[in-house]
């Protein structure tokens, strides 16, 4: 009896912190129990630190922003958001870890949950919070899954990050379908780190201007993996704004975009960076990561004719088996570029 009262209670008290924030919750999230470590016995089940945007006014450095400034709250060791090549990884997004049923405090058994990425808040001031018929995406930011292939955090950078994967339909519902791309290359040893991105549109009732989304986990590649590839730390491109003029859309493997920090922005202030088909993105598996991994001799000629410098970057990054196995070097390649 006073167990369920506390629940109650304690449930109310969280109704009150609903909000339009939102994050990508998993147990390879870094910061999930802040300000606890994950490791710690005192699970903070009512965790909505990392959710909080990242501001222009608050002027920061990457340590700052990037991973939501915890990458010194690791999850717990043999944690990993777990992305099937070829598949579909299934994740939960909402504005506390209580809203999602894999985070949840174990006693609410799945209690309070929504079918949306929690209720209130400016985000879902246009679309209506109904399931039938479907928000309609225009004023959604849409989200993206990138992925850096190292385990050292200690040393990653936002540029290694490259996007394998986008939802334009997001942020609206709490399940969220990612699609990954067949044949990626599988992790090193100790896995991949990964980063969840998001910007909420301004101006429309969908959320206010100048705010990013960036958290990080430790992940892995599992499913139909392709060892014969390899995807490079800072092979993607930053994105450029091309709207409805297709022909100008940055091609090829492509970092997240960040504005408004203080130090590590690689987009200008305006417009607001969204996950869409405007900044050359296509909903779902981001399958030109890997686009030049076994080019046939046409696709590879044509690609040298109209785009060469791509090409011949692509082609640092991704190398086909024949490739490889005519060098002598078999060795993923590892490039970092400056922020
Ligand atoms: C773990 O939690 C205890 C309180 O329960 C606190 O004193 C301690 O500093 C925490 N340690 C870490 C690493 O978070
Ligand atoms: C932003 O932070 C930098 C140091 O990181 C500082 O030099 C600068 O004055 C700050 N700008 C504002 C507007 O606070
Ligand atoms: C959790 O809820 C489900 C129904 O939603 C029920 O079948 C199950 O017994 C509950 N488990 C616990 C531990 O209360
Ligand atoms: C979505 O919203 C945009 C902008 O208001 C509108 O032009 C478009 O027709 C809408 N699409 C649908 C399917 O309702
Ligand atoms: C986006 O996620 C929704 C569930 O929230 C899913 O129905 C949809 O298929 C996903 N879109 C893509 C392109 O994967
Ligand atoms: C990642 O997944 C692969 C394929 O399932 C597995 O062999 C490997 O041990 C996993 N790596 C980690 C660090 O768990
Ligand atoms: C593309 O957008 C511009 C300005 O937003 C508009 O003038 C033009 O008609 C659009 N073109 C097409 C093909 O929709």
């Amino acid at each position: 009896m006073r167990l369920t009262l506390a629940v109650v209670l304690w449930t109310a008290l969280l109704a009150y912190q609903v909000e339009a924030h939102q994050a990508l919750w998993n147990y390879g999230l870094f910061g999930y129990n802040w300000p606890y470590q994950a490791s710690n016995k005192t699970q903070d089940w009512n965790s909505n630190a990392v959710v909080s945007p990242l501001r222009k006014t608050q002027n920061l450095t990457i340590a700052e922003w990037f991973g939501r400034g915890m990458t010194k709250y690791p999850p717990r060791t043999g944690e990993f958001m777990s992305l099937p090549s070829g598949g579909i990884y299934q994740g939960e997004i909402a504005c506390n870890r209580a809203y999602t049923k894999l985070m949840q405090q174990p006693s609410l058994n799945g209690s309070n949950l929504t079918p949306f990425a929690c209720e209130g808040g400016t985000m879902h001031q246009i679309n209506p919070l109904v399931t039938s018929p479907p928000p309609n995406n225009t004023w959604l930011g849409g989200t993206a899954l990138a992925i850096a292939y190292t385990s050292d955090v200690d040393t990653l950078k936002p540029s290694d990050m490259v996007i394998i994967s986008v939802n334009f339909t997001s942020v609206f519902w709490r399940e969220i379908d990612y699609s990954i791309p067949k044949g990626l290359p599988p992790c090193p040893d100790g896995g991949c780190l990964c980063t969840w991105n998001w910007y909420h549109l301004a101006g429309h009732g969908e959320g206010y201007g100048q705010e990013m989304y960036n958290t990080l986990y430790r992940c892995n590649v599992t499913g139909e993996t392709d060892s014969s590839v390899s995807l490079a730390l800072g092979a993607g491109t930053v994105p450029v704004y091309c709207g409805n003029d297709t022909s100008s859309c940055v091609t090829g493997p492509k970092t997240p975009m960040y504005a408004w920090m203080a130090e590590g922005s690689n987009m200008p202030d305006s417009p607001i960076p969204r996950y869409s088909a405007g900044f050359g993105f296509s909903d779902g598996a981001q399958t030109d990561v890997l686009s030049v991994a076994k080019p046939s001799v046409n696709s590879a000629a044509r690609r040298r004719s109209t785009n060469p410098s791509i090409f011949r970057f692509l082609g640092t990054i991704l190398r086909p088996s024949d490739h490889r196995t005519r060098t002598t070097n078999g060795m993923r390649m590892r490039r970092r570029i400056g922020l």
